[in-house]
Parts: C-alpha cells; structure tokens; sequence
C-alpha cells in the first residue's frame, strides 16, 4: 500500500482492511428520537436498562416519554451495577426473560449498554453463562444469530460501546475482568446526545476523556494492517486489524480534539461547549479502535483495574474499591509511549503535533519523550492521580501487574514492537510516580 510508509507490504502480511461502521446519530436534542428509532426497529416491547444514579436523571426520563410517546410500551431495569459482574448481567438477563420484550434500549454508561447487550444475548439465546464468555475464562461459543434490536443511548463518553459487539465485566469468582465479543451484540443504532454530559461528574469526564485518547493514539500507534499475517480466507480477517488509514483519520482527529477541550471540560463544567466536542472524539476514536485496536496501556490496564484493593476515587460510588477505566489506561500511557516509540517516531511525533505540541527540529529518538511529557502535563492539569502510586500500588506489585497485563495476549500483539513480560514488568516500574 502506497498512502503511507507504514503501510508497506510485509511477507506474508495482509493485504487489504476491513472497515465496519456503526449505525450513529450525534446531536443535541437526539433522546428526543429515541421512540421513533425503535419504533422503526420493530420494537413493541422495550426494556430499558441503566444504574440506579443515571435512572434517577433526565435522559433517563426523556428517553421514557420518547418511547410512550410513540405509542410503545417500556419497562426499566435501573440495577445496572456500575463496572458489572456476571451477578449483575445475570440478574439483567432475568429481568428480559421474564419480560418478554421485544427490543433493547440502553441509557447509561459502558456498564448499562454492556449489561443491555448481554442481556440481549441470554434472553434470545438462552445458555449456560460462560458459553459465550471469551476463551479462556469461558467457552467463547459463537452467537447462534442476531440478537433482538437495541439502542445504545451513552450518557458518558469514550468507550464507545455503543459501536462495539463487546461487553465487559469482571467475573467475581475469578476476580478477572473479562468480556464477552461477536458482531452480534454491536447495538442496532447508538444515539449520542451531548447534553446528557452536563451532569457528569468532573472526575469522570477527565477520565473518560483520556480513555479516548489513548484509544486513538493506540490506534494510530499500533502495528500496521499490513503487518498482522494475511488471514487463510477473507472471513477470518479480524475486526481490530492493526492501524490503518481510515482509523488513522479518525484518531487523529480526536486527539486534537480532546486535547484542545478536555482542560476547559473539567475547569468549566458548566459549558457544554467544552464536552459536546469531547463526546463527537469519544464516537471517532470509537470507530478508529474498533477497526484497528489498542495496544500495550490497554492491556495494562486490566493489571491495574483488576488487582485494586481500596483505592475509591471522588466522583464514583464508594460501596467498592475502583481504577476506574480511564484512569487505569493513562497512568500507564506515558510509561508505554516512551519506550514504544521508536517502533514508529513518525506515528508518535503526529499524535504529539495533533494535540498542539510543537514537533519542528524534534528527532526521532525524542519522539516518545516528547508524547509522554505532553500527556503528563495535561494529566497533571485535569487532577489525574500522579502514578500508579497514587492509586495504592508499589514496588511489591510489580510481578502480580506483570503477569496479569502479559496474560493479555490479544491487546499485546497489536504493539508497534514485540512485549516481553520484562518489558511490562519495566513499564509498570516507570508509570509508578510521573511527577
Ligand atoms: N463494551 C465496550 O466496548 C467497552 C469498552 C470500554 C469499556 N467498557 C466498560 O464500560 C464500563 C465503564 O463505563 P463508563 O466509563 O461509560 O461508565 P459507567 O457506566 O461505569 O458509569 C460511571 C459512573 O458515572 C455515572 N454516570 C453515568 N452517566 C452519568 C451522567 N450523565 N451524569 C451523572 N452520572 C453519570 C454512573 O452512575 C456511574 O456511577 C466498564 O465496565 C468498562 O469495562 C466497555
Ligand atoms: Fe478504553
């Protein structure tokens, strides 16, 4: 492939991506839609999934008289545990079996639209619960067929799982995170509304708003396409390809947007102004990684997330000890960029130059340096936890992390450059105290 270097033809490598597009809508105002989206879904029957802080919000209310108004009927499901386990998709697949519903409508965060997709799954599928876990927690089954319409409406920004076939959740018998992904449970339609942002709390909107950042700079950092070994048959080409360049145009786009806004988003929290175009980085990055992947601070973050023992951050509920998504991505983040670079300095001086830094008589060998120095200061100015310390992890934790985030085999193969566990092990010792 000739559009750029990055690209060029590696023996053996494929020879083509893949490009497959979510079905969106973005605006102010959207929720309002909700009830003629579904009703020309073929939704009669609607179960409507969200927490217990997000079902006592406005989008939530919204979302409700959408629906009624268009002459269907909605039962809420508000026990969406916040970062779910297989308790709370259970209990969520209990409440669409008895209900009988027709159609999926999702109002919340990652964790709503996972459970809704979930539920959907197990409802129209029944099963054992970890048939269709990925392998190897459970048995990774495939999806029999399509699974019943849902509307992924976020009322956070960044993981983008209204775009994804993906849902997420830690297995509390194993303590480990883990997901379950097929094509089937990508949501029919996402709505994106930003005004649903105003009442995020800021330490949220910080930390999703990083999440997305290193989605697209992962993405646009990550092995090229062309050097993932060509698939046996065009079916088995995997959806998370390696960089490419359509997702190369929508992450890079992102990170310019998320780094002109997300200062102002935490500061002024009152100025939709300031996440309005943080949620439109959140939908792009979501297409730019869900065609190409994420890498290294990724995998990491699993590590991170799934070994806490009680740090509880401001701004989520404090019945359990969290990293909250986000923030377990970007302490690693910079630890990662600095030693990965020089895989693809280019890659990594245009994410920098993306969001405003200065790249003119940068050398390539500084490139990492220069990326991990502009994220650190932008951590330091948005009240980022300052290191992995800074969440309860020390040196004694170090193998634990290690062998956890190497354990991610998937995540760690779309690195621009071959990841020992001793380089992990490097990594972590590095994201430890950043300033
Ligand atoms: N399916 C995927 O592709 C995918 C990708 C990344 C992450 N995830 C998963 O998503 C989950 C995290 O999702 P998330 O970060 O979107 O948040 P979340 O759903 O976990 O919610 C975080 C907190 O914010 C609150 N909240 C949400 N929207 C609000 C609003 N508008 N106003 C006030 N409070 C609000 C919630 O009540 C909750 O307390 C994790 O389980 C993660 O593993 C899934
Ligand atoms: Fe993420």
């Amino acid at each position: 492939m000739t559009l750029d270097p990055y690209f060029q033809a590696a023996p053996g490598g494929d020879i083509a991506f893949t490009i497959e597009a979510p079905k969106l809508k973005f605006g102010i105002g959207a929720l309002a839609e909700v009830g003629e989206d579904a009703k020309a879904l073929g939704m009669t029957r609607i179960a409507l999934y969200t927490d217990p802080r997000v079902g006592r919000l406005e989008p939530v209310e919204n979302v409700v008289k959408a629906i009624r108004a268009a002459g269907l009927s909605v039962e809420v499901f508000d026990q969406v545990e916040v970062e779910p386990t297989d308790r709370s998709f259970k209990a969520g697949t209990k409440f669409a079996v008895e209900g009988k519903f027709d159609g999926f409508v999702s109002v919340g965060g990652g964790s709503a639209m996972d459970t809704a997709k979930a539920s959907n799954l197990y409802a129209t599928y029944p099963a054992e619960f970890l048939a269709y876990v990925n392998a190897p927690v459970g048995e990774a089954r495939r999806v029999p067929g399509p699974l019943r319409p849902h509307i992924a409406c976020p009322t956070t920004f960044g993981t983008a799982s209204e775009c994804t076939g993906i849902a997420i959740f830690d297995m509390l018998e194993m303590g480990a995170k883990t997901g379950i992904a097929h094509a089937a449970l990508r949501p029919s339609l996402g709505v994106l509304d930003p005004s649903v942002l105003m009442t995020l709390p800021v330490p949220v909107v910080a930390a999703n708003g990083f999440d997305v950042f290193s989605h697209a700079i992962e993405s646009l950092t990550a092995r090229p396409f062309s050097h993932r070994m060509a698939p046996a048959t065009p079916d088995k080409r995997p959806l998370l390809q390696g960089s490419n360049p359509y997702s190369d145009l929508a992450c890079t786009e992102a990170i310019r947007l998320v780094g002109e806004n997300i200062e102002r988003a935490v500061k002024e929290p009152n100025d939709l102004t300031a996440r309005e175009p943080l949620m439109f980085a959140g939908m792009l990055a979501g297409i730019g990684f869900g065609n190409a992947g994420c890498h290294v601070p990724h995998a990491m973050s699993y590590a991170v997330a799934g070994l806490v023992e009680d740090y509880r951050p401001e701004g989520w509920p404090a019945d359990h000890a969290i990293v909250p998504h986000g923030m377990s991505v970007i302490l690693n983040a910079p630890a990662v960029f600095r030693s990965v670079a020089s895989a693809c300095p280019d890659r990594h001086l245009r994410a920098a130059a993306a969001f405003g830094a200065d790249i003119r008589n940068v050398p390539e060998d500084r490139a990492g340096e220069l990326l991990a120095t502009h994220v650190i200061n932008l951590m330091r100015r948005t009240g980022v936890p300052n290191g992995l310390s800074a969440v309860g992890y020390g040196e004694a934790d170090l193998d634990a992390l290690s062998d956890r985030a190497f354990a991610q085999q998937r995540l760690l193969v779309n690195s621009p450059r071959p990841v020992s566990r001793d380089d992990l092990r490097g990594f972590f010792k590095d994201a430890m105290r950043y300033w």
